[in-house]
């Protein structure tokens, strides 16, 4: 690891060596000069780090050729105000590629989806680019007229996969925030925090309730967040961060900037279902944990997460798709527009929001997310909301699938019996038995 980042630093400076002499004609103390005054305190984000003390200036990062389309003449000088993944990764190579090769990079290309879709009928245009592209990032448009280059419906945009006009994706700024570039930052939970977090997708508030989020903001001064390797269980060891979990090195692991390499399931879908090679993903999760914990903690805790995605598949998500389908099938709905019926939003928040918040629950050891904001919240939906709206068209193809679940599916018959034999069913364990596959599924 410390061979590795030497001999990374030194080819670094032999390239910014290189830099400096390809760039000494002009003299690139006169973009500091001048902006010390003009934007003193971008000046001193800058001065202050890390790239200052290498010798890293503006024109390094800002300098453009010709030819580039977001290249402008500004004091004598061709630059650009972006700073792409691919500027980025003329120094620092491994982190762009492993960034561009993340699930992160893919964030821009959402315009098809349900949510995009949503945003723009049911919102209007300028939410989604002041609300979801701030997140995802924009297409970052050239505009010849304006004095940057850059269209202002698209930029400023730090999304977390922004289409650059160098065809690019992603910005390196929503984690390492300007000027200081700080990989301390970048290593606490805050740094994610931006965009994990609010009704469909609250890691950051799950994070702040778990013993972990507890851990780490009672012992922040013992994270020895500034140093040089962060190894979990070597460099630190008080709690783990969202980078320790799905980022930083183990013992056995480096660094990634690839957030994929960890998660052996996807919670996002109305069903969850298992990733590629979820195996050796899980596995390089379970090596960070064990810096920390015994192995059969930590297999005990994957135990009872799998037990709440399966619960949350079997239960509900699957009979409410069903539902629906059968709905749209028989031509029920009222509207012809997608979402201009109340079914359609019911059934959107028991799986993009209460249903998402349950299993981000489960796997970040966030109980109240897991419950009351989580599966309780399904429940409700689900038998208060959604089955009275299906009931509602009175059709004898969803009546009939109502009464099949709700008479012969042993996980939802308790809606017609009484609570005393229901209360006996849990004292004596029957009750449990219902939900014993859930343990047991693969
Ligand atoms: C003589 C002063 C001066 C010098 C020299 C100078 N700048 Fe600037 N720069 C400014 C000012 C003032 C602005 C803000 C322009 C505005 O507000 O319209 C600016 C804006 C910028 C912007 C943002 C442009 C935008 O609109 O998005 C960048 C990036 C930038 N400068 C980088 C540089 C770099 C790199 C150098 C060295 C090659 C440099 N500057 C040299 C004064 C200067
Ligand atoms: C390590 C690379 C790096 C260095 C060094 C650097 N910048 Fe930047 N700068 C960026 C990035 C990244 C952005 C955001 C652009 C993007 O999202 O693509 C940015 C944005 C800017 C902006 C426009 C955004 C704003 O907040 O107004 C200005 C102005 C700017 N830089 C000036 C400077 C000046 C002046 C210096 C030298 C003192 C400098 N930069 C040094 C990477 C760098
Ligand atoms: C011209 C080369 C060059 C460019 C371009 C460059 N860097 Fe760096 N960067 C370095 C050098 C040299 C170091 C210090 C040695 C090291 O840590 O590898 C460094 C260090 C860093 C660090 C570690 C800082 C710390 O706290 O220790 C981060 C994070 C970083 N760069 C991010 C970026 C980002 C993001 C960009 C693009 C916006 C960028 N760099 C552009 C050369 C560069
Ligand atoms: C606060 C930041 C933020 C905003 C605003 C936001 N999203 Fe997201 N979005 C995220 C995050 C973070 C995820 C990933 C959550 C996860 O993995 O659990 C995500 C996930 C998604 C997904 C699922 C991707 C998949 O592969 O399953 C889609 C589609 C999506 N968002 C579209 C949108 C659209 C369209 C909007 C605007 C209507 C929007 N988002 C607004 C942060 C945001
Ligand atoms: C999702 C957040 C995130 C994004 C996006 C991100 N980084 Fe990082 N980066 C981190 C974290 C966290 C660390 C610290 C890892 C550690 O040391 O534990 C880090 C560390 C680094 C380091 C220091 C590496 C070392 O071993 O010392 C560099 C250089 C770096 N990042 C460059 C980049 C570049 C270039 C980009 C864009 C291509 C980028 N990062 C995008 C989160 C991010
Ligand atoms: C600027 C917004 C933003 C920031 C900051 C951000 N993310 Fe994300 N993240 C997203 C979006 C959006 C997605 C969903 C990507 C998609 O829809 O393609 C996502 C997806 C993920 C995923 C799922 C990956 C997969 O393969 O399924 C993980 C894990 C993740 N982010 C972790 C992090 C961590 C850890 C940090 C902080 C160090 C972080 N993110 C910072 C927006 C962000
Ligand atoms: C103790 C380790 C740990 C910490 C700390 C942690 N996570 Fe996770 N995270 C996990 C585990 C375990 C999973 C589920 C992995 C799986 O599917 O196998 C997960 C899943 C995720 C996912 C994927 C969700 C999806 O929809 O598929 C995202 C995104 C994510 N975490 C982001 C974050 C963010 C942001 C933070 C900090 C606020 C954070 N995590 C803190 C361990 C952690
Ligand atoms: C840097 C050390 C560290 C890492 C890494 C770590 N944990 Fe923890 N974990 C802790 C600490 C400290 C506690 C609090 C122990 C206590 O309750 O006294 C904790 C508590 C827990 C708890 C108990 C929660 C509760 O509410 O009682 C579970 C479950 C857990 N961790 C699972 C995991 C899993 C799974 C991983 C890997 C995905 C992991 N941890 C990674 C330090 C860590």
């Amino acid at each position: 690891m410390k061979v590795l980042s030497v001999m990374r630093m030194s080819v670094c400076v032999l390239l910014c060596l290189v830099f400096l002499g390809i760039t000494s004609g002009y003299a690139s103390e006169k973009c500091m000069t001048c902006h010390e005054q003009k934007s003193p305190g971008l000046y001193r984000q800058w001065k202050e780090s890390t790239h200052a003390a290498n010798g890293i200036t503006c024109i390094d990062c800002h300098g453009a050729n010709e030819g580039e389309s977001d290249a402008f003449l500004h004091e004598g000088e061709l630059i650009a105000t972006l700073v792409t993944p691919q500027d980025c990764g003329a120094c620092h190579e491994q982190e762009a590629t492993e960034t561009d090769n993340s699930y992160h990079a893919t964030a821009g290309l959402i315009l098809d989806s349900k949510d995009a879709y949503l945003a723009h009928v049911a919102g209007g245009s300028p939410v989604a680019i002041a609300g979801c592209e701030q997140c995802h990032g924009s297409k970052v448009v050239i505009d010849p007229d304006s004095p940057n280059k850059l269209a202002r419906n698209s930029w400023p945009n730090t999304g977390i996969g922004r289409l650059n006009p160098d065809g690019s994706k992603g910005s390196c700024t929503p984690c390492h925030t300007r000027h200081g570039f700080d990989k301390a930052q970048a290593r606490r939970p805050e740094a994610c925090a931006k965009c994990h977090l609010g009704p469909d997708h609250p890691q950051k508030e799950i994070y702040d309730e778990s013993k972990h989020g507890n851990a780490f903001y009672t012992n922040v001064d013992k994270m020895n967040l500034n140093a040089e390797d962060w190894v979990v269980g070597q460099d630190y060891y008080a709690a783990p961060t969202c980078a320790t979990c799905h980022m930083s090195a183990t013992g056995k692991q480096p660094v990634t900037h690839d957030v994929g390499k960890r998660i052996s399931w996807t919670l996002r879908p109305p069903v969850s279902k298992h990733k590629e090679n979820w195996e050796a993903k899980r596995a390089n999760m379970k090596d960070v944990c064990t810096a920390c914990h015994g192995a059969s903690f930590v297999d005990g805790h994957y135990y009872q997460f799998d037990a709440v995605v399966r619960l949350y598949n079997e239960k509900f998500a699957k009979p409410a798709g069903e539902i629906i389908n059968l709905v749209r099938k028989n031509g029920l709905l009222e509207n012809k527009a997608g979402f201009s019926n109340d079914i359609e939003w019911t059934y959107w928040e028991i799986w993009h929001h209460e249903g998402r918040r349950a299993r981000h629950g489960a796997a970040m050891m966030g109980p109240d997310y897991t419950w009351w904001h989580g599966i309780y919240e399904v429940a409700q939906n689900f038998y208060f909301k959604l089955i009275p709206q299906a009931r509602a068209y009175n059709n004898p193809e969803v009546n009939a699938y109502l009464d099949k679940l709700l008479t012969e599916d042993p996980m939802h018959n308790w809606l017609s019996r009484e609570s005393a034999d229901l209360k006996s069913d849990i004292r004596s364990g029957k009750m449990q038995k219902v939900y014993k596959k859930l343990f047991e599924m693969r």
